[in-house]
């Protein structure tokens, strides 16, 4: 049971949150700490918005753990990020598997390497079948590259006769795209203060509503959660049509 201020109108939760998951380094820089400090509290923040989906009653969780630019970063903070993942999957996932949690990878998993690569796919077959939430990590994800690789992708297909340029629909491209099957977000939630999306579910996030929190990620928590879905709640969405 959630503490009184952390209760949300049930009925109208976000069916799908996405988070960009920023500040883990200001967070360590404030303290006097190594930035992979910052990062290791973030891993434990994924936990509790994890658990915060699971009984809210969220379907759909999308983080945004490693960005394709994220390679421009020195190699040992990128070796740091890889080290955790791998950490995070080796302890998690038996437990995300007992809370009904189905988890996805969304990125290009070709530049990974090839241990991180076997887990990843040893995590989604694990938890093919749980229905209660769908965690959805973005590792080495831009939606730039992934709406570029759905063009050739579908480019490839007209060429051998298989689609006609006249079928090439909204619905179509969506299918093309790491997130086919996934619904689009309702909210888009980044923490930090920064006021950006970062190549971040450009094509997905049309009509998501934006939130902005001032908390760095490693102090996310269940009521940093309850707190933005309340704010959604209380947004009107009109889709373009008016009310
Ligand atoms: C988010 O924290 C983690 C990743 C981008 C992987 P940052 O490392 O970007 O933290 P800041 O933005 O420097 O505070
Ligand atoms: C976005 O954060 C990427 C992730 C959270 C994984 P960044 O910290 O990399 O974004 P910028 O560089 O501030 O735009
Ligand atoms: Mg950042």
């Amino acid at each position: 049971m959630l503490p009184a201020q952390n209760q949300t109108e049930p009925g109208r939760v976000p069916g799908h949150i996405a988070i960009i998951m920023d500040g883990n380094g200001r967070w360590a820089k404030r303290r006097m700490l190594p930035r992979a400090a910052g990062h290791r509290r973030g891993a434990e923040a994924v936990r509790k918005a994890v658990m915060g989906c699971v009984s809210q009653g969220v379907k759909f969780l999308t983080l945004y753990a490693f960005s394709s630019e994220n390679w421009k970063r020195p190699p040992e903070e990128v070796d740091d990020l890889m080290g955790l993942l791998r950490l995070y999957i080796r302890q998690e996932l038996q437990e995300l598997d007992e809370n009904g949690v189905r988890v996805r990878f969304i990125g290009d998993r070709s530049r990974l390497s090839d241990d991180i690569r076997r887990l990843i796919e040893e995590a989604e077959i694990k938890t093919g079948a749980n229905a209660k939430l769908t965690l959805i990590i973005a590792l080495n994800y831009g939606s730039h590259a992934e709406i570029v690789r759905a063009a050739r992708d579908i480019a490839r297909d007209v060429k051998a006769g298989l689609v006609d340029p006249d079928d090439i629909t909204e619905d179509l491209f969506s299918q093309r795209l790491y997130t086919e099957e996934i619904p689009d977000p309702d909210l888009v939630i980044r923490t930090s203060g920064e006021k950006r999306l970062s190549n971040f579910l450009l094509w997905q996030s049309a009509y998501a509503e934006l939130i902005f929190l001032d908390v760095l990620w490693p102090d996310f928590d269940e009521s940093s959660l309850a707190g933005a879905i309340q704010e959604y709640q209380a947004r009107e969405r009109r889709f373009g049509a008016r009310t």
